[in-house]
Formats: structure tokens, sequence, C-alpha cells
């Protein structure tokens, strides 16, 4: 049996904000709490949503205490706000770790026995639907605003949780590519190969169903199209819609089947060295990819390469693949996606730990190759 999770209603195109006072109204929500953080409120992007609350005289509580790679005391402190306003929604702006952050406290705001956070990590068996989230992202990257997870640090144990809860979906999801214009190159490139990750695994994870790899397949082409013109010039308004589009798109397919190593290497390098979530993917995707075409999904592939624009009428499914790997390769370094770790800090004798994290990481199990801890060691010693 298949099973697709998706938000209740969503809205996209340039300015579809507008439409979050009619939201409010529509659903009788009272009391709203805005989850944000501070470079978003510094760049006025938030103020892109505030004011249309304030236009609506819609008040609101701030909260915008959420670093990059939230923690556990993010949600805490954020559930401290979400109770001084005794919110019954709440209104997230922001990248994946905000929309993420915003999910954890909806969750446990519904389920008080979670509020640990703790014991959130994996599946959790949360019994009720949490507090309703209307999601407007900032980024063209991970769809939190549509997936089933949310990711979280517990910096106690150099965590990334990744938590997996269909009672976490945001009701709304409000997709306004122009509050993703700021993003500056490097944020715009990671993210967007953070969204081509995301399609790329859902197309070949074990898991995969006609219907998501339709979603990953009409994902990979816009994303391939768009994202380099979308780094190139911030304004180009087709570009940023596209990868608005896109990157949902890809969220609908993989929050439904699951994902691959690509992510379960990428975790540990967010939870213990604090990198970015989407800078991690970019520089794993075409080494893991190599790795992966030697696994039953190898047709796949096929279809990868051809949502690239790559004619594969001559090619066997392994040519296809390599074509494939190579215009990925291709796509990292137009958008200037570094090429090793060790220019991030990372030394060899941190392979050991990050390749056991990554075993043990909820993503592994869908990767289409089995794995081991040998083989993640070496991947990663290779753009080490
Ligand atoms: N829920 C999911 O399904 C899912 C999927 C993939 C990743 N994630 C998680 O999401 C987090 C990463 O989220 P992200 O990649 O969206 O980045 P992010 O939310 O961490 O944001 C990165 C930086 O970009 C800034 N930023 C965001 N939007 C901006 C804009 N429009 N203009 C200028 N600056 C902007 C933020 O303020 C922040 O400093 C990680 O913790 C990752 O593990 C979640
Ligand atoms: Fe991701």
């Amino acid at each position: 049996m298949e099973r697709f999770v998706l938000n209740e209603t969503s809205y996209f195109g340039y300015g579809s904000r507008e439409v979050l006072p009619q939201i409010i109204k529509q659903r009788n929500y009272k009391k709203v709490l805005l989850v944000t953080d501070e470079s978003l409120i510094k760049c006025n992007v938030v103020q892109k949503v505030s004011e249309i609350l304030a236009k609506a005289n819609i008040k609101f509580r701030l909260f915008a205490d959420i670093k990059p790679n939230p923690t556990v005391e993010n949600v805490k402190e954020g559930l401290v706000q979400l109770k001084k306003v005794h919110a019954d929604v709440i209104v997230a702006v922001g990248g994946g770790s905000v929309i993420d952050t915003a999910k954890a406290m909806a969750v446990i705001a519904t389920n008080p026995q979670y509020k640990d956070v703790i014991s959130l990590d994996g599946v959790a068996n949360t019994k009720n639907k949490c507090l309703p989230i209307i999601a407007l992202p900032t980024t063209a990257g991970t769809a939190a605003e549509v997936t089933i997870n949310y990711v979280i640090t517990d910096t106690k144990r150099h965590k990334k949780m990744v938590c997996v809860d269909p009672n976490d979906i945001p009701t709304v999801a409000i997709v306004d590519a122009e509050l993703m214009e700021s993003m500056p190159k490097n944020i715009t490139a990671s993210t967007g190969m953070d969204a081509l990750t995301h399609a790329i695994e859902c197309m070949i994870t074990k898991s995969a169903n006609s219907m998501s790899d339709m979603f990953a397949y009409q994902a990979i082409k816009d994303i391939y199209k768009y994202l380099p013109i979308a780094v190139k010039d911030g304004k180009n308004r087709e570009a940023r819609e596209k990868m608005a589009q896109a990157q949902y798109i890809a969220g609908m397919g993989f929050s439904n089947v699951g994902l691959g190593i690509v992510h379960s290497m990428a975790h540990p390098l967010g939870g213990r060295f604090d990198i970015a979530h989407g800078l991690a993917n970019a520089m794993l995707l075409p080494t893991v990819m190599k790795y992966n075409l030697d696994s039953p999904s190898k047709p796949k592939f096929r279809l990868i390469a051809e949502a690239m624009g790559i004619d594969t009428k001559d090619l066997t499914d392994e040519q296809a693949g390599q074509k494939a790997i190579k215009a990925v390769e291709k796509l990292k370094k137009e958008i200037g996606i570094p090429e090793k770790l060790s220019s991030l800090g990372i030394l060899e004798s941190d392979l050991d730990v990050l390749s056991e994290d990554a075993m043990n990481d909820v993503c592994t199990p869908g990767n289409p190759r089995e794995t081991s801890v040998e083989d993640i060691k070496k991947l990663y010693k290779s753009i080490l």
C-alpha cells in the first residue's frame, strides 16, 4: 500500500502571501505566533509578511530565536513563547530551520508528553495533529512546508534528529517566490542543491513509486534548468518562481517515499560541524550518485538524465547514468559549490564518527544500494 500526505491547501506565485489575512480570518484563528529567524528580520523578509498582517489588523507575537541547524533549545524557547501568547496558529516565515522548529513546537503543543523534544527523534507515535501551521518558505530547498519531516539538532549528542511524523504537516503552505529574492548567491546555490538532492534521491530510493517518480522527474527538470539562472541573477522572476515550485514538487515526492545516503552523510556534517544542510548535500551528491549507479535503481538514472535534457536514445542505462552524474558535477561547479570537505575543517580523524552516524541515520535504509560503515567512510574520504 502506498500513502501520500500533503498540505490541506497550498498557494503559489509572486506575492501570494497577500492571501494570509484571508486564511487567518476564514479559519477563525485568533492568536498568532510569527516564527522566524534574526537574519530574516535584518534583510527585511519578515517585514514583507508582517506588514500584510498589520494592514489587516491582525496582531501577532514574534519569535525569532532560531539558528540554522536549529536546536532542541530553540524548540523549547519557542514553546515558552507559544504558551505566553496562547497561540492557536503558527505563521512560520523562513527556511527549513524556521519551519522545522515551528513543526516541533506545534507537535509538542498538542502532544505535550514529548516536551523533552528528544523523544521525537525518528518515527514518533504522536496521537494528535499538531497546532495549525501556515508555512511561508523563504528558501527554495528543503520543502519543509510540505514534508512530514523536521530536523532538530540535539547538541548534547551532536545529532541531527530526523523526526518523521504525518501529524506535523503544515495545514497551509504559501510558496511566494518574492520572499526568496533576497537570498545571497551561496544560499540560493546550496539550498537549490538540497532540492535537487531530494529529487534525485526520491527517484532512486527503494520505496519510489510511479507517483513519486512523476514529482522527482519534474523537479529535476526545473531545478537543473533554473538553479544556475537563479544563482546568477537573483532578481530573475521566472527562475525564482520555477525554483520555488520545483523544490515543493520534490518535497511532495520525497516526503512520501524517503531519501538515501546523501542525506544520511549530510546530517552528521550538520550535527557535529554545523555545516549548512544544502552545502553538505551539494558536496556529496555526485560522489554518492556514482556509488548508487551500481544498484537495482540503475534504470532510474536514465530518467534522471532525460529530465536533465540528455538524449539517452543510444545509451545503455550505465552510460546514461554516467552522463547524469557528469551533468550534476558541472552544475555544482558552475554555481560555486566547494569540492573538498577539508576546506570546511573536516579532518581524516573525523571520518570514523561521521561514518558511524551516517550508517545509523534514518535515511540509510532507503538507499538503493546496501551500504556499510566502511563504504560510507570511503565515500567521505574521496571528497576529503
Ligand atoms: N523538513 C524537511 O523535510 C527538511 C528537508 C531538508 C532539510 N531540512 C533541514 O532544514 C534546515 C536547512 O534549511 P534551509 O536550507 O532552508 O536553510 P536555513 O533555514 O537554515 O537558512 C539558512 C540561512 O539563510 C537565511 N535565509 C533564509 N531565507 C533567506 C532569504 N530569503 N533571504 C536572505 N537570507 C535568507 C537564514 O536566515 C539562514 O541564515 C536544516 O536543518 C535541514 O536539516 C529539513
Ligand atoms: Fe535535504
